[in-house]
């Protein structure tokens, strides 16, 4: 019946194609439908957690640290489960990065604490002997611009329907009653480091950067 069709390898080669891409297409469109969608018990990051990753952006960790991990033996053993990409939904930017001249950090909040970060930010040689990393301890004494984070926390809510709560929204007023959330958040974390600097800081209502870009470590679980 399809001896015309058998005959003509042009048309023949057209037709393949036109089959496969088809079939091709059902199995890859899914995925990018899948890539914008949350896991289902997934909360956007805190506003102390944006200003931590607008650290980590501003000092470019992303430079020598991924935050993807392969679905290789390799990687699950030492970081934790495979990376999803609905995992990095509610991140704008995220920070895959490119290059691992350091480990890979998406889970880290799993097997690191505060105390450790704390020590090792200050002078990473001294927690990992031969450790290449960069001291960052400007970070205990620069104060995070929480204020940004929370305007963006606003813009992500209104323009991408990110789901914040009814606290999150536009205005100085709506940002003065938001504060001390952000600021309670804060000393969690600072009650469980020891620096002097990071504790007057935080005895002034102010956030050392430090303070955020820890509990942003934190949360990537
Ligand atoms: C020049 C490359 C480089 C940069 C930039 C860099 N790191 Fe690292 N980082 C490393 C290396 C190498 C290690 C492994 C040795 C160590 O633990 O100190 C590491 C280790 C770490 C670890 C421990 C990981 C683990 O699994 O134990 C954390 C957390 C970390 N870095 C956070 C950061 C943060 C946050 C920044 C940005 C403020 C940053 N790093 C910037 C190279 C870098």
């Amino acid at each position: 019946m399809f001896h015309w069709l058998e005959k003509n390898p042009f048309f023949f080669a057209s037709a393949i194609s036109i089959v496969i891409s088809f079939a091709g297409l059902i199995e890859i469109l899914p995925n990018f439908a899948k890539a914008g969608r949350p896991l289902v018990d997934m909360t956007p990051r805190t506003v102390l957690q944006l200003a931590g990753k607008n650290v980590y952006m501003k000092d470019n960790c992303m430079a020598c640290h991924s935050q993807m991990i392969r679905p290789f033996k390799s990687e699950t053993d030492r970081y934790g489960k495979y990376s999803l990409s609905g995992e990095y939904a509610y991140d704008r930017p995220f920070l895959w990065g490119s290059k691992r001249t350091g480990p890979d950090l998406h889970r880290i909040g799993n097997y690191r604490t505060t105390d450790w970060h704390e020590e090792h930010m200050k002078d990473p040689a001294k927690i990992v002997p031969g450790s290449i990393m960069p001291a960052y301890t400007h970070q205990f004494t620069n104060i995070a611009d929480i204020e940004t984070a929370y305007a963006e926390a606003v813009t992500v809510k209104n323009v991408f329907h990110t789901p914040y709560g009814p606290g999150i929204k536009s205005g100085k007023a709506a940002w003065e009653a938001y504060k001390p959330t952000v600021l309670a958040e804060a000393k969690k974390i600072a009650a469980d480091m020891k620096d002097e600097r990071v504790k007057s800081a935080m005895a002034e209502g102010k956030v050392p950067e430090v303070v955020a870009l820890i509990a942003y470590l934190n949360s990537l679980k």
